[in-house]
């Protein structure tokens, strides 16, 4: 979501007339739908946690002044979110509802004050536990005659996900309880989690890998959990914090403390922060030092969740829709300092975008000391009115990256001017500025810098594209390898790669290499001289064009020389070549006008030269029109046992298929494999005809 459309639309809730409040909440349960997608199903979140509670809690303002407009699908009344469909439903014995949230003092005297007029309560105050809102994901243990049968997520929080399998490789987890007293059946719930050291560790080896990393430690515990092969979870270090129980065939416990006691006899982790607290002071005081502790505790938490202590009185407090009245979760606000902005730099992205970013005097935000803050793009400078010496708000959310939140109004020095995004690259190159677009061609509100290989910023991350394994697929030209070699002077553009071999005898006293890695790398780099042209093509590394469209350019052009002779004219804008380029299948917009500018720049068309003059580039096969598949969309889907998903898609589009990666009603067929799951539903829901892997086979073959 652009911040503007974020910011600009927020009129205080007081002053909403009926009319806007609909329109609002309409499009609040829109977007928390679709957070909650990302968030739960995808564990891939797109707003931060304080944003996403801001969505919430401006729902709920509108609701209470608006109680006749609370939508039936509104998002107050729902708990967790969609599932996905690789594990199997597990109905919960009882539903995992949610808390309530308490953003201040006053919401949590609100929330004291309540329990105390619903039960009727005189002046003694209230016994309540304080628990450290563990920030990882729920899951419910069922144990029957003290042996773990089964465990699932907390899905929509009546059914969940079947993710027994993946739990019992979880240390922190008992297969069987401990002691005695136990229910003959009891479904244990509580927290799932990774440590701060482990996360590191665990997004460490993933980029090391080069795997995607996880945004936060509740994510990569989430996406740790949620993994078809339960060998992938044994080696996560998920830990697990019991706080509640679910379905029990007899009660076990008076209170929240003395349940708690029970479950760490039996063998589970409770949190050691937990405490037993009296009255509204209590829970002040429970938040306060729970804030302290914070920073010291491994683990995330974000907030501390409150819970009347007698489970005499929880029962008769009970439920309103989706959460107790008997519990709260206190958040705490993502954290905010005041300092000053000093500078705005201009930073070169991997892949050429310009992002500034804001130097400011040292300050501490929620005991770490900032020094930079991310401004986004030219656009979120321009909302902000940010400039130079102004007294900014720095906030900073978990491990998200901080961020300027506002200007303070009143302290700008005096002539201080609106800041003026650069035009040129800060690089040596000085290149031109341009913004990025879409796929569709819709300017955003990205700049990159023109220089591609040429930009020194850019070069490392246009010869890792060049060298990996979809492109020229060189092995043993890593990361680290391809910065050694540039520092050294040797590489500057992919030409240098087959000119690598002239530093032989520089290679052979390098430390780390001898005579069999010397030689290995210069043979892999020499078995690729010759390449498909498709490949030549996606190894440029232009700008839209991918694996795919690669491929359909080379099969249209057929060969490299006749690729670039119509590169050049499309430079030129030609409209004879824009109209041949055009006509290519799922070319559009976009594609040539990357191809445009990437032709039009001098030094980009010099270097392709160059590596030209060093490859022998093959002609590319046209496609068959006579076989069975030829013209067909063709989905793969679930896991294939005869060829790699790769293979797979070469060989149908050798045979005239176009693979695409999602089911609609232009596709004609679906290649189903075990494991296959949304897809293979899609497909039967639209009536496209499905075939085994071996179906398949036998109609290439045919
Ligand atoms: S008790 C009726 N205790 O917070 C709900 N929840 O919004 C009972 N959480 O789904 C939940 N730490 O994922 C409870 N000490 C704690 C918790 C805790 C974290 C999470 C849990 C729950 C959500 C509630």
């Amino acid at each position: 979501m652009p911040p503007d459309e974020r910011e600009g639309s927020v009129k205080p809730v007081a002053d909403l007339t009926e009319a806007e409040a609909a329109d609002e909440l309409t499009r609040l349960a829109d977007e928390i739908a679709r957070n909650d997608i990302a968030y739960f199903r995808d564990d891939a979140p797109v707003v931060s946690d304080a944003e996403y509670d801001e969505l919430k809690r401006r729902n709920a303002e509108i609701e209470a002044r608006f109680p006749h407009l609370v939508r039936e699908n509104s998002p107050s009344l729902k708990v967790g979110a969609a599932r996905s469909d690789q594990f199997a439903p597990v109905e919960h014995g009882v539903p995992m509802l949610s808390l309530d949230n308490a953003f201040s003092d006053e919401d949590a005297a609100e929330f004291d004050a309540r329990v105390r007029r619903f039960l009727r309560l005189g002046d003694e105050p209230v016994a309540y536990t304080a628990e450290p809102k563990i920030d990882g994901l729920s899951c419910s243990i069922r144990y029957e005659k003290g042996e773990l049968v089964r465990a699932a997520t907390r899905g929509d929080g009546r059914v969940g996900e079947d993710v027994t399998a993946n739990v019992r490789t979880i240390g922190e987890i008992p297969k069987t309880l401990r002691g005695s007293g136990w229910p003959q059946l009891i479904e244990v719930r509580g927290e799932i989690y990774l440590g701060h050291t482990e996360f590191a560790a665990l997004n460490e080896a993933a980029a090391a890998a080069g795997q995607r990393t996880y945004a936060n430690p509740r994510n990569a515990a989430a996406g740790s959990l949620r993994q078809i092969d339960p060998k992938i979870t044994a080696g996560r270090p998920l830990r697990f914090f019991a706080y509640a129980w679910g379905l029990v065939s007899a009660p076990f416990a008076e209170t929240q403390w003395g349940a708690l006691e029970k479950l760490e006899a039996w063998g589970f982790q409770t949190t050691p922060q937990s405490r037993c607290v009296h009255g509204l002071e209590g829970l002040l005081g429970a938040y306060r030092d729970m804030e302290a502790l914070r920073p010291h505790l491994g683990f995330d938490i974000d907030g501390v969740v409150y819970k009347v202590d007698r489970l005499d009185w929880q029962q008769r407090l009970g439920f309103v829709s989706r959460a107790p009245r008997w519990g709260i979760a206190r958040k705490f606000p993502a954290e905010q300092a005041r300092t000053v902005l000093e500078a705005i730099d201009i930073q070169v992205g991997r892949t050429g975008a310009l992002t500034p970013v804001a130097r400011l005097t040292p300050v501490t935000v929620g005991g770490v000391v900032v020094t930079n803050a991310t401004l986004h793009n030219a656009d979120e400078i321009a909302r902000l009115d940010a400039r130079l010496g102004d007294t900014v708000i720095v906030q900073r959310a978990g491990d998200v990256i901080p961020q300027i939140v506002s200007v303070v109004a009143g302290e700008r020095p005096k002539g201080a001017r609106a800041y003026a995004f650069p035009h040129v690259c800060p690089c040596p190159l000085k290149t031109e500025v341009v913004r990025e677009t879409t796929a569709s061609g819709a300017e955003t509100v990205v700049r990159r810098c023109s220089g591609e290989f040429a930009c020194p910023f850019q070069k490392l991350a246009h010869l890792r594209h060049f060298v990996s394994r979809r492109a020229f697929d060189i092995e043993g030209l890593g990361e680290k390898q391809l910065v050694a070699f540039s520092e050294r002077g040797w590489l500057n553009s992919p030409a240098d790669i087959f000119r690598l071999h002239e530093h032989r005898d520089e290679l052979l006293a390098t430390e780390g290499y001898g005579e069999v890695s010397v030689r290995n790398l210069l043979e892999n780099i020499e078995a690729r001289r010759r390449i498909s042209l498709d490949r030549f093509i996606y190894g440029l590394g232009i700008r839209h064009i991918g694996e795919t469209t690669a491929t359909v350019m080379a099969r249209g052009y057929g060969s490299a020389e006749a690729f670039l002779a119509a590169m050049d004219r499309i430079a030129e804008r030609d409209p004879e070549a824009v109209g041949e380029l055009d006509a290519l299948d799922q070319i559009g917009e976009a594609v040539i006008g990357a191809a445009a500018a990437y032709f039009a720049e001098d030094h980009n068309r010099a270097m392709v030269e160059d590596l030209k003059a060093q490859l022998e580039v093959q002609d590319a096969e046209r496609p068959k029109a006579d076989t069975a598949v030829a013209g067909k969309t063709v989905v793969f889907t679930g896991s294939l046992e005869r060829m790699t998903r790769d293979e797979a898609k070469a060989q149908a589009e050798r045979l005239g298929a176009k693979v695409s990666g999602s089911v609609s009603k232009k596709t004609d067929l679906v290649v189903a494999g075990p494991g296959a799951g949304s897809k293979l539903k899609t497909a039967a829901e639209l009536g496209v005809q499905v075939l085994t892997e071996d179906e398949w086979l036998a109609l290439v073959a045919g």
